[in-house]
């Protein structure tokens, strides 16, 4: 590949992961099973990066391992009607179009793991979505680095990774123990201790040691949280992830979460008051969480937008349920493909966003220009039904 008997697009991407192994003394390129590609949306890679992008698919590139896809800035069918603009939704076109030719899965999900690309324990992928790297990671045992979207897509294109990081069994290991005191009940207080822990941990291995129960959605919002407000790429939690059994935290730092920090979090993630749309799926909700909606609402009214964000393959299994319909009976959307922190809402009159999602609550002041609310789902409807 580097001598350039796959061509000039291959040449130019293995000279880039060759040029990464040697800033973090890799030893040798590794197969990578399957990728996932970041950098979707308009709104975070605007016309330059559409422009990289369209030069490559012209260019023949064309990926050799499955490849799957971020969520985009809107939903790719329904976005007239949800009220996205007519100029962002041209342009997310045209980078849509760009990764097909590359032949990339159109999954447009930041939860691939749910749709069809669920790496094995010990498998070594690249995968750049921050939440997803830290599921994959920390709850399926498998092993990537949190890959940037030009390196996600240089893996893609030829189908290695460097051997540095967190492929390596000595970079998985703890490097603070948090201590849980505080109940965890709804995803939002895994949200809520995932910020509180990310911040302090930054880029460390947080090792959990108190929590007796978490389900799926919750730790995928607990990953999420912590690899929005630090850098965390893997946690492990005793007798819960598949890791934590090889590890010790013995001799590491210790810090506690008891319930004043679970409230100090909470406290520091509100920032508004009065909603003017409820945003749920940030990570992409599962078909259960939208099931646990469809429940709530069922025969309801709300007063203001209520959108539940998901994958399109998760809104079909849920729309052949009657989920949708109950959902959309009471007012709500069940909105595929995008996601509340990488569409445009700031453009389509929104002030201020409730969620439960730890990591969207961090990100729509800055990303968004939101105040936020941030509660459990059944505090936040109680807010927005009529
Ligand atoms: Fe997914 Fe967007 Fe949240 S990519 S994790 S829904 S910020």
């Amino acid at each position: 590949m580097l001598a350039g008997e796959h061509g000039e697009v291959v040449e130019r991407n293995f000279r880039l992961l060759v040029r990464l192994g040697e800033i973090y003394g890799a030893d040798r390129m590794i197969h990578v099973d399957s990728v996932q590609v970041a950098g979707v949306s308009y709104k975070s890679i605007g016309d330059p990066g559409l422009e990289f992008l369209e030069d490559m698919a012209n260019r023949g590139a064309k990926v050799k391992v499955p490849t799957t896809l971020n969520p985009p800035g809107m939903d790719l069918l329904d976005w007239r009607e949800l009220g996205f603009p007519e100029d962002f939704a041209e342009k997310q076109l045209q980078i849509m179009d760009a990764f097909k030719k590359m032949g990339i899965a159109m999954t447009a999900t930041c939860t691939p793991y749910l749709v069809g690309n669920m790496p094995r324990f010990g498998e070594h992928i690249a995968w750049s979505e921050s939440s997803a790297v830290s599921f994959a990671n920390s709850v399926l045992g498998a092993r990537t680095n949190r890959e940037g979207g030009p390196s996600a897509l240089a893996a893609a294109l030829c189908g290695v990774t460097p051997n540095y990081g967190l492929h390596l069994d000595e970079k998985r290991k703890p490097t603070l123990l948090v201590k849980v005191n505080a109940e965890l009940n709804d995803n939002s207080d895994f949200g809520a201790l995932g910020y509180h822990v990310g911040k302090i941990v930054k880029d460390g291995i947080p090792y959990f040691k108190g929590i007796k129960k978490a389900e799926l959605e919750q730790l995928k919002a607990l990953g999420a949280a912590m690899a929005a407000s630090g850098a965390v790429a893997l946690y492990h939690v005793e007798g819960i992830t598949p890791e934590a059994r090889l590890m010790s935290p013995n001799g590491l730092e210790v810090i506690e979460f008891g319930e004043k920090e679970l409230k100090e979090a909470y406290a520091k993630l509100n920032t508004g008051e009065s909603p003017d749309i409820v945003i749920l799926g940030c990570p992409h909700a599962s078909l259960k969480e939208i099931a646990e909606l469809a429940s709530k609402l069922e025969g309801k009214s709300l007063k203001k937008p209520v959108w539940i964000c998901t994958a399109r393959a998760t809104k079909e299994a849920a729309s052949k349920m009657g989920l949708v319909e109950k959902i959309e009976g009471a007012g709500g959307k069940v909105v595929a493909d995008t996601c509340t922190v990488v569409s445009p809402i700031e453009r389509m009159g929104f002030k201020c966003t409730a969620v439960n999602s730890g990591k969207a609550a961090n990100y729509l002041p800055g990303f968004c220009k939101q105040a936020v609310v941030f509660n459990n789902v059944d505090e936040l409807l109680r807010k927005v039904l009529a």
